[in-house]
């Protein structure tokens, strides 16, 4: 896989080189085949007779070795930014093209239109320089223009071209144009509070006939404005990137002799020149630019979008992750956000759920809060959610393990956006950008106690460990772990049992059994079973835990050994055959919901330390065998 992408990296390289005079433009083309997207681009790329079809073709097959299904997609990806970061699971349908005409070299991210494909859309429109939205000019501003609209605007895309398409059929007419721009005006205000928040370039055209695509078109005498492709050779757009604060996210350390140690990685916004100060981020530290190394040489000044090696006039300890910025106007650092959060994937975003973060070359353990609100991506309402869907929108609080280096994402689309991946399957499930830091927790100090877990611990002559029994309803958890807690307390350790149906009754009464729901549930007892064993005792927890992400991050919230995964393995048949409670022959009567096995999945252990199978063995056997393992592992001495 790596290799693969290292062909497909230096592919792009001698692309860029090849044409390094040039700039590069990227954009983003919003609409439909009904408004002629296919046509336009086609006759673009068709007028500009540069297109690199050899390089496609070659990139096309490169990314189906990758397994992956976006046709040249991951070339794309690789060129940078937040979608660069996506390896695996991606089914993502974005085509991504490339063509050159003696001005300018383009790469144009074509997405399908419709509202299952906003993920689509806004993975092209991350990377977009300018997006061009298509309008019929027969139909005018629909909900759909509203929809990508929202989307270029929410991802801070800062030029749009309203390509009003199809004059042809609408006899050419001034009057036709101007209703729709003024239209178009009114509405993008709204998106902004009052202000448009991009610039607009209207085009009145026919993709068809090619008016007003590569040349003036003499059947619109009325239109004094450029036609699309000159004015996207000319648009300037690398300029606000150069005027931000300098930044670099650092990809790497180079360190090839004792004497040199230089910090790589791309100029995200900004400029640096040799003797500038940096100061680096999250340490603070500062010093001095000595030199700026590249593949060419050494240079005196680097801007936005250069790939370069800056090396440091003191010896300061920086790796990756970290980022270099102007001193005077440093990135902040923090643990908790409030972020707009576009989710990726057919499973939704569960609130308490453990995410991989990854924002440029940071990576972080996050948790989202429920949303505040989910918008209407047509309407822009705001609506009340719990969770999100696929291809939603919400507005959520973030928590992570660690500071973050970051911009809001307003001033810095690098710094200031993250992708969030499933820690179980690695794929992308969300995109995200960061608003601003929560301060709450820094005002909330860890308050040491000096009698430690180690004390707690020795005054019960016992090694603390949490015992987590999971398995279907019925299967036999509590029963074992009942029988189990008896023999600890007559050996004379000390222990506690948490039983789902109990803490249901207290601490999380308020809970029922959603995805959602028992997401908490089980975050709330591993909150209390790691309080428990820092008492130092022996904790046995009896829940369902359907999850195996949530039993996961049971896990890992506990010290490296303490942990013991029970799998109370009784197949379903035999569960509901006994059927204790009388609940699944409820549940098969439709009279609760969301029952475990029935309409509510059970995600079966792969890694538990002991299955126990209710079946072979009767209860009193099995709590023997799982002090046979207490014993083996070094718990009971
Ligand atoms: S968990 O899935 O969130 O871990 P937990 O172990 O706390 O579940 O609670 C499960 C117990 O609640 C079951 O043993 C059963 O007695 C009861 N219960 C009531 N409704 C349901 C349901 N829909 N699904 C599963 N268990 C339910």
């Amino acid at each position: 896989m790596a290799h693969q992408s290292d062909l497909i990296a230096s592919d792009i390289e001698a692309y860029l080189k090849s044409h390094e005079e040039k700039s590069l433009l990227r954009f983003i083309t919003c609409g439909s085949v009904d408004d002629g997207k296919s046509t336009l681009i086609g006759r673009m790329l068709y007028e500009s007779k540069m297109i690199f079809e050899d390089q496609l073709a070659a990139l096309e097959s490169d990314s189906k070795k990758m397994g992956t299904q976006g046709e040249a997609l991951d070339f794309a990806l690789l060129v940078d930014g937040l979608a660069s970061e996506r390896e695996q699971g991606i089914t993502i349908d974005v085509a991504y093209r490339f063509f050159s005409t003696d001005k300018r070299k383009f790469i144009v991210a074509d997405t399908p239109g419709h509202e299952q494909y906003t993920r689509n859309m806004a993975t092209g429109a991350s990377t977009a320089d300018l997006a061009v939205i298509l309008i019929d000019a027969r139909k005018g501003v629909l909900t759909q223009t509203r929809r990508h609209s929202f989307i270029v605007s929410l991802l801070g895309i800062r030029n749009v071209v309203l390509a009003v398409n199809k004059m042809d059929m609408m006899h050419y007419e001034k009057a036709v144009f101007d209703e729709i721009v003024e239209d178009y005006r009114a509405f993008a205000a709204q998106l902004g509070n009052g202000e448009v928040p991009f610039e607009i370039v209207p085009i009145p055209m026919s993709a068809l006939k090619g008016d007003n695509v590569v040349e003036h078109s003499a059947k619109m005498p009325w239109y004094d404005g450029p036609a699309l492709l000159p004015h996207l050779e000319t648009v300037s757009v690398q300029a606000t990137e150069i005027e931000k604060p300098f930044r670099l996210p650092v990809q790497w350390v180079n360190r090839p002799n004792l004497d040199f140690r230089g910090f790589a990685g791309q100029i995200s916004t900004g400029v640096i020149r040799k003797g500038d100060r940096v100061k680096v981020l999250p340490s603070a530290v500062e010093s001095t630019v000595k030199s700026i190394v590249t593949y060419d040489g050494e240079l005196e000044e680097a801007i936005a979008g250069q790939s370069v090696t800056l090396c440091l006039a003191d010896e300061i300890d920086i790796s990756r992750g970290d980022v270099l910025c102007e001193a005077g106007s440093p990135a902040e650092a923090a643990n908790q956000f409030e972020a707009t959060v576009l989710w990726m994937s057919e499973d939704p975003m569960l609130p308490g759920r453990t995410y991989v973060m990854k924002s440029g070359t940071q990576t972080a353990r996050a948790t989202i809060t429920a949303p505040k609100y989910k918008v209407n991506v047509n309407t822009l309402e705001h609506l009340a959610a719990k969770k999100l869907d696929l291809n939603e929108i919400g507005e959520c609080n973030i928590a992570i393990d660690k500071k973050l280096v970051f911009d809001p994402y307003l001033e810095n689309r690098d710094t200031g956006s993250f992708i969030l991946i499933d820690r179980l399957t690695n794929a992308t499930v969300g995109m995200g950008l960061l608003r601003y830091a929560l301060r709450r927790a820094s005002n909330i100090h860890w308050q040491a106690t000096e009698i430690s877990k180690p004390a707690r611990a020795a005054m019960k002559a016992q090694k603390p460990a949490v015992l987590w029994f999971t398995g279907l309803s019925g299967s036999g958890k509590s029963t074992i772990a009942n029988i189990l807690e008896k023999k600890l307390s007559a050996m004379g350790k000390h222990t506690y049992l948490l039983d789902g149906d109990n803490v249901r009754h207290g601490l999380n009464k308020d809970l029922g059994f959603t995805d959602t729901d028992r997401v908490e549930n089980i975050r709330r007892v591993t909150e209390v079973a790691k309080l428990m064993t820092d008492a130092g005792l022996i904790t046995l927890v009896s829940f369902i835990s359907p999850f195996r992400s949530e039993r996961q991050m049971a896990r890992m919230a506990m010290e490296e050994g303490e942990f013991l995964e029970i799998f109370v393995d009784t197949p379903l048949a035999v569960a509901e055959e006994r059927d204790v409670k009388g609940l699944y022959k409820k549940a098969r009567a439709g009279e609760i919901k969301n029952f475990t096995g029935i309409d509510s999945p059970y995600e079966t252990p792969q890694n538990a330390e002991i299955i126990v199978n209710t079946v072979e063995r009767s209860a009193e056997a099995a709590a023997d065998h799982i002090l046979e393992v207490l014993e083996a592992r070094g718990f009971l001495s």
